[in-house]
C-alpha cells in the first residue's frame, strides 16, 4: 500500500463509496427497517407497540447496548415465514450493493426466532435462498455465520448448535453476540470447542462494552478467527501487541459505538489509533436500521470525523477482504479491483 494516495480531500467521500469492500461484521435482524417491520407485522398479524414508523423510529435513542437489544429482539418478533427472512435479507443485500459491498458474512440469531416457535429451517432456508440470488442478481457474495445469545445458557446455545447441524451446508460459521457484560466468552469454551471440531470459523462479539479480559478469553479459550468490534483492545498495551503480531481482524462498528455511547462523540473513535498501531481493523455496520447507517454511512461520517485519509481507506477496504473467509483466489481478484479503483483516483 502506498503511504501517501493523492486523493483531494473533497473526493475522498466518492472514493468511500466507490471503493470494492466486504461487510464482515452485519447483524441481519438489525437491517429491518421501520417499514419493513410493519409491511411484516400486518403480513402476519402481529402488533407493534406502536402508532407508525415515525413513532417507532423516534425511539432509537438507547444509552448503552442493553437499551438497544431491547427493543431489537421485539422488533424481530414480526419475523414468522421463510418468505419473511428472505424478504430482510434481500432489503439488506440490496442496499448493500449500492454500497459497492461485494462480499458481505452475515449474522443471524436463531434463539431470537427459535424461542418463539419458528423453526430453524425457516430461518436458515429463507436468509440462505437470499444469499444464493445475491451473487447472480446483485454481485454480492453473501455467506451466513450462525450466532449464540450469550445471555442464554451453554446448554440453550448446544441445542441451537444440534437443530442448526442439519442444514450445516449453509452456513460457514459461529460467533457470539447479544448482553457482552456478565457473560464471558468461557462460558461458551465447549459450545466452540465442538464448532471448531465441526469445521465451522469461530468468531466473537469481544471488548464492546465489555474489559479486554473479554477479548484474551475470546482469543485464547474460543480460539476465535476475529474479533467483533474489540475497541476496547486499546487499555491493554500486550493485547494490542497480540492482535497486531497474529493479525487478528477487528470488525469496528463506529456508527454503532457512537449511538450506544461507547465513545461520546465520532470524533473520539480509536479506529485511527488502531490501524496506526498495525491491526487489521475493519469498518462495519452492525446493525444499520437502528444505528442511522449503511456501510458506506459508516465509513463517510467516521472519515469526517477523525480525519482518516485515502491511504487507511485502502487499508480498510484491503483488511476487510484480507480477514473474509473466502479463498485466496477471490481474496486476489477483489485485491485487484480495488487496486484498480484506487487507481482511478490518483490519475484525475
Ligand atoms: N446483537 C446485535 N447487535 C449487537 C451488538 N452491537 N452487540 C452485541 N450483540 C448484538
Ligand atoms: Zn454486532
Amino acid at each position: 500500500m502506498p503511504s501517501t494516495i493523492p486523493v483531494a480531500p473533497d473526493r475522498l467521500p466518492q472514493l468511500l463509496r466507490r471503493m470494492p469492500k466486504a461487510e464482515l461484521h452485519i447483524h441481519i435482524e438489525g437491517s429491518l427497517e421501520p417499514e419493513l417491520i410493519f409491511e411484516l407485522a400486518g403480513r402476519n398479524g402481529v402488533t407493534v407497540p406502536y402508532a407508525d414508523v415515525d413513532a417507532l423510529r423516534r425511539a432509537y435513542d438507547f444509552t448503552d447496548l442493553q437499551s438497544f437489544l431491547d427493543i431489537y429482539y421485539a422488533g424481530a418478533s414480526v419475523l414468522r415465514q421463510e418468505q419473511d427472512f428472505f424478504d430482510m435479507a434481500w432489503a439488506y443485500l440490496q442496499r448493500a450493493a449500492a454500497d459497492n459491498v461485494v462480499h458481505a458474512e452475515i449474522f443471524f440469531d436463531p434463539q431470537t426466532h427459535t424461542s418463539r416457535g419458528v423453526a430453524m429451517e425457516t430461518v436458515i432456508n429463507g436468509l440462505h435462498r437470499a444469499c444464493t440470488q445475491a451473487g447472480p442478481a446483485l454481485g454480492v457474495s453473501a455467506s451466513l455465520i450462525l450466532c449464540f445469545l450469550r445471555h442464554l445458557s451453554e446448554q440453550d446455545a448446544f441445542e441451537t448448535l444440534e437443530q442448526a447441524l442439519p442444514l450445516r451446508d449453509r452456513f460457514i460459521g459461529v460467533g457470539l453476540d447479544s448482553s457482552e457484560l456478565g457473560h464471558p466468552p468461557e462460558k461458551f469454551e465447549r459450545v466452540f470447542a465442538r464448532c471448531g471440531e465441526l469445521g465451522l470459523h469461530r468468531v466473537a462479539h469481544a471488548g464492546e462494552e465489555g474489559p479486554p479480559a473479554y477479548v484474551w478469553t475470546a482469543l485464547d479459550l474460543l480460539k476465535v478467527e476475529r474479533i467483533d468490534h474489540g475497541v476496547q483492545s486499546s487499555k491493554d498495551a500486550a493485547l494490542m501487541a497480540r492482535l497486531a503480531r497474529d493479525r487478528i481482524a477487528l470488525t469496528v462498528c463506529p456508527l454503532s459505538n457512537l449511538k450506544l455511547r461507547v465513545f461520546p462523540r465520532l470524533a473520539d473513535h480509536n479506529i485511527g489509533q488502531l490501524l496506526d498501531a498495525g491491526l487489521a481493523a475493519t469498518v462495519n455496520s452492525d446493525d444499520p436500521a437502528y444505528f442511522g447507517g449503511y456501510l458506506n454511512d459508516n465509513f463517510i461520517q467516521t472519515f469526517e470525523a477523525t480525519g482518516l485519509t485515502a491511504a487507511h481507506a485502502y487499508q480498510l477496504a484491503k483488511n476487510s477482504f484480507d480477514a473474509s473467509f473466502i479463498h485466496d483466489a477471490m481474496k486476489r481478484r477483489y485485491a485487484d479491483l480495488l487496486d484498480a479503483t484506487f487507481a482511478q483516483f490518483e490519475l484525475r
